[in-house]
């Protein structure tokens, strides 16, 4: 059992947590209501508070979810949800003697490499003569950040080494491909569904690799792609076997 807090959990990420994952004793933390029986209505903008809330809950894991989760440009809110916010968690977490940091990356921190061949014609849907032919992005990749969010992601990652190497605390990075309400690669976004059949994730493949981080003691700090076994998938979650003993099983090709 780990005393867990999750920023963010009044969002689509935190309700697949608490609908998922059992075993655990649960604190929710969001500007609006979750579904956790224990929710504390904050903003982490509030670092006193975030400290305070971790030591009288004795939380020894967070997971940090909370953010403008939109891909954008618009600077300010970016700054103080993202970057300053992350920053807060990060430093509460410190302060407070957690152990493990769970981060909600995402896959916009390295989004450019979706510029380039055969990634761009993957997410267009343009499969030929592509079969087995192609390297997938990695984990250790240098970071192509598509857009503010993305690097405020990045920024997230770089956040979670130092934290890692000065102070020891554990970091997995998750960067997270496409999740949506419906739990379907048929719903696309504003760059259409043909990407969603490579980058989709589903609700049992986050909610796993979520539970593999909790529970494995071999993080040191890593990043992990959160995406399903999708025949098209364009980055490797082969690291997830060894560090975390698991693997996504959903294959977003069954949908079509
Ligand atoms: N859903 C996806 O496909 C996806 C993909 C990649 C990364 N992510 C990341 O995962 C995380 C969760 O995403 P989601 O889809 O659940 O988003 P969501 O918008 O449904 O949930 C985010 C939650 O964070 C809360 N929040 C925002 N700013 C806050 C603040 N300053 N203080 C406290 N709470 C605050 C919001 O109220 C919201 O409930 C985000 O960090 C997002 O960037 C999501």
């Amino acid at each position: 059992m780990n005393n867990i807090l999750v920023t963010g959990a009044g969002g689509l990420i935190g309700g697949i947590i608490i609908e998922k994952i059992d075993n655990n004793n649960f604190v929710g933390l969001d500007i609006v209501a979750s579904k956790y029986s224990k929710t504390i209505i904050s903003d982490i903008s509030d670092i006193e508070k975030l400290k305070n809330i971790m030591l009288s809950n004795k939380i020894d894991t967070v997971i940090h979810l909370a953010a403008y989760p939109s891909v954008s440009d618009e600077w300010e809110i970016i700054r103080k949800n993202n970057i300053e916010g992350t920053r807060n968690v990060f430093d509460a977490s410190r302060i407070a003697k957690v152990k493990k940091i769970i981060f909600a990356s995402s896959n916009h921190a390295v989004g450019l490499y979706e510029n380039d061949h055969p990634y761009k014609e993957i997410i267009s849907g343009n499969y030929d003569n592509l079969e087995g032919d192609f390297d997938l992005i990695k984990p250790d990749c240098l970071v192509r950040p598509d857009s503010f969010y993305g690097i405020s992601k990045a920024f997230g990652e770089n956040l979670g080494r130092y934290f890692h190497e000065k102070y020891g605390i554990k970091i997995a990075c998750l960067r997270i491909g496409t999740v949506n309400k419906d739990n379907s690669p048929l719903i696309g976004t504003k760059y259409g569904s043909k990407r969603s059949f490579a980058t989709w994730c589903s609700h049992d493949d986050l909610a796993g690799l979520i539970e593999a981080c909790i529970i494995s003691e071999k993080i040191t700090f890593d990043i992990f792609f959160g995406v399903s076994n999708n025949k098209w998938k364009i980055w490797d979650v082969s690291n997830q076997k060894g560090i975390l003993n698991y693997s996504p099983k959903s294959n977003a090709e069954s949908f079509r």
